[in-house]
């Protein structure tokens, strides 16, 4: 493995801005004690918060890069409730949430949009970190990878982006929130198809996560059987301890200690 890990933490609808700065000044701390070596760690707080957490990080020098959790295609005017990719960018915001599946499915985000979001993000220089996965009635059935792959393909067709620009976070919808994570094998099975799909679209670089009920405790197995760059986090990045563990689980397995 020659890329760097990535580790993502989506707070999803949680912690006001209190909350939000107190977590982050104790992942700071976390990371100051015990800094990984190959690890890029990001965190995803709701809109409102997101000043409050990057002014900490940025007070603090942290190594900690900051993502929203969604983001309009559009670049301004009447869209009651949207923001903008240069909103973000004014905030210190360099990574973006695309299509994760709550968005997908509660507000009606389908793949045209989550492309035009993609691109968008990616010429104002913020990262997406395109959600793809599949529901349990995909699963059970005849080809989950062909359905995978096909988001992939229409989330990146025609972006022609640098390749580590892009991340491809592959979050079953049975596993995200259930405690029930996929397996070792569904994921690396998932992987290599997810892999294969971004170079047809000249993007073999691309780191590709995953997400769904990962712990400090299932980290470790899930990244090195399952073939992936890290991970993308909900419940667990809540707590630093919990997220700082499964931090230190990618950079383990990257710096070949275990
Ligand atoms: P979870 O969420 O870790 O709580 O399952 C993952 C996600 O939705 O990104």
């Amino acid at each position: 493995m020659t890329r760097r890990g990535l580790v993502v933490g989506n707070w999803k609808m949680n912690l006001d801005y209190v909350e939000a700065v107190h977590l982050t000044q104790q992942l700071v701390t976390l990371l100051r004690a015990q800094a990984p070596a190959s690890v890029d760690v990001v965190v995803a707080p709701p809109f409102v918060d997101l000043r409050s957490v990057t002014s900490v990080v940025e007070a603090e020098r942290a190594d900690i890069e900051v993502a929203a959790q969604h983001v309009s295609h559009r670049e301004r005017g009447a869209f009651t409730g949207e923001v903008s990719l240069d909103m973000l960018t004014r905030l210190g915001v360099s990574w973006v949430i695309v299509g994760h599946s709550e968005r997908r499915t509660l507000f009606h985000m389908d793949d045209d949009v989550v492309r035009e979001t993609t691109r968008a993000a990616l010429a104002r220089r913020v990262r997406p970190i395109v959600c793809v996965g599949e529901d349990l009635a995909v699963r059970d059935g005849d080809d989950p990878e062909a359905f995978v792959t096909a988001q992939v393909g229409a989330a990146l067709a025609g972006i022609g982006a640098d390749p580590d620009a892009v991340v491809v976070a592959y979050e079953p919808i049975w596993a995200i929130g259930s405690g029930r994570s996929a397996s070792a094998e569904q994921v690396r099975a998932m992987t290599v198809a997810i892999r294969r799909a971004l170079a047809a679209h000249g993007l073999e670089g691309s780191r590709v996560l995953y997400g769904g009920s990962v712990t400090a405790d299932n980290a470790g197995t899930l990244v090195d059987d399952g073939a992936v760059d890290g991970f993308l986090v909900g419940g667990a990045s809540l707590k630093a301890d919990s997220f700082h563990g499964i931090v230190r689980a990618v950079d383990d397995c990257y710096a070949g200690r275990r």
